[in-house]
């Protein structure tokens, strides 16, 4: 009762921001996000009938029994009832990338957590099902079950088994570079669960925002299909902008950024007048990721690795889904 996996992050283009229903993670509208190989989450998950509670570390550190134990505890009540099983788990999980920064760590986290605590409590699920699975754990870790691009359904259904992702492209439809410029070493102020429950209930922008949604889903595909680059960037700033506005006219306002993310959006700005392909997004934290083309990869990771204010900047390409590190036993479908 032992499984192994690794997941990757995915950062999305259009944006999900929030919810429509709490208990079971359902997201209001659709997204469509490019998973990223280069940073990884491994984790092994072990029902241990000798453990008398669930063991949870991070990065090698035991988790003591605050907010992300009980995440962590509450997915495996799921697995435990879905399996008929009562064990408690012992789980380790390593990111190679910043944790809760706005990073998607929680992305990749509980990708990897479906996939491992399913497979060790022998649930032999299809990827659909663990990616409606890992959404109950984080909204956008039911995307990196799949590589590549992959889009979320929000669904219909009241029991949320149609709000699940499915892969629209693969990994090798189209060769881009995300690279991600980190403004800041700090854990974000305001987690994406909190900040998007105060944008639904105080913003009165969020209707707004919710209904521009399936315009851009359509011009995201459209974009991706045809590998078109100024579409697709076109599509994807303009999501996060409408995000963070919605986010901003919030009571208090949700403000992700620093002064560095807003100097780096006119500098990346500025370059693709220059005729660098390039855009920006930026998600629940202070950093900003740009999407590139191989051709200009260079160029751009040299503008952001001397930019004030930038301490890393981290480089991915478009990677794979969710995987069993025991080769012979992936998920189907
Ligand atoms: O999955 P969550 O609850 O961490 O929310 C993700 C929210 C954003 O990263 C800001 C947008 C997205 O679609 O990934």
């Amino acid at each position: 009762m032992k499984a192994t996996a690794t997941a990757h992050p995915n950062i999305a283009l259009v944006k999900y921001w929030g919810k429509r229903d709490d208990e079971l993670n359902l997201p209001a509208t659709g997204s469509i996000s490019l998973t990223l190989e280069g940073l990884s989450t491994t984790t092994t998950v072990d029902f241990d009938d000798r453990l008398d509670c669930d063991v949870v570390a991070l990065d090698g550190e035991p988790l003591d029994h605050g907010r992300p134990y009980r995440r962590v505890v509450a997915f495996l009540d799921l697995v435990r009832k879905a399996a008929g099983i009562d064990r408690f788990a012992r789980v380790e999980t390593a990111n190679d990338f910043p944790t809760a920064s706005g990073l998607a760590s929680s992305a990749s986290g509980f990708a990897a957590l479906a996939t491992a605590s399913a497979a060790a409590a022998g649930l032999d699920w299809s990827r659909p099902r663990l990616s409606a699975l890992a959404r109950r754990g984080s909204g956008s870790a039911a995307r990196s079950l799949f590589g590549g691009f992959a889009e979320m359904y929000p669904g219909t259904r009241s029991d949320g088994r149609d709000a699940h992702a499915v892969e629209i492209a693969d990994a090798d439809h189209w060769q881009l570079r995300c690279l991600i410029a980190l403004t800041t070493g700090k854990q974000k102020s305001v987690g994406s669960t909190p900040g998007m429950q105060r944008t639904r209930d105080t913003s009165p922008y969020f209707p707004a925002w919710c209904d521009t949604v399936d315009g851009d889903l359509r011009a995201a595909r459209e974009a991706i299909e045809h590998r078109d680059f100024e579409q697709l960037g076109t599509v994807a700033e303009r999501s996060c902008l409408r995000m963070h506005a919605s986010a901003l006219s919030a009571d208090p306002g949700v403000l992700y950024w620093n002064g560095t993310t807003v100097e780096l959006m006119h500098r990346i700005r500025a370059f693709r007048t220059r005729g660098v392909e390039c855009f920006f997004t930026i998600d629940a934290g202070p950093h900003v990721k740009v999407f590139c083309t191989v051709d200009h990869l260079q160029r751009l990771r040299s503008m952001l690795q001397k930019f004030d204010g930038v301490s890393k900047v981290l480089c991915a390409r478009p990677g794979r889904g969710a995987r069993l590190a025991d080769a012979a036993s992936q998920p189907p479908g």
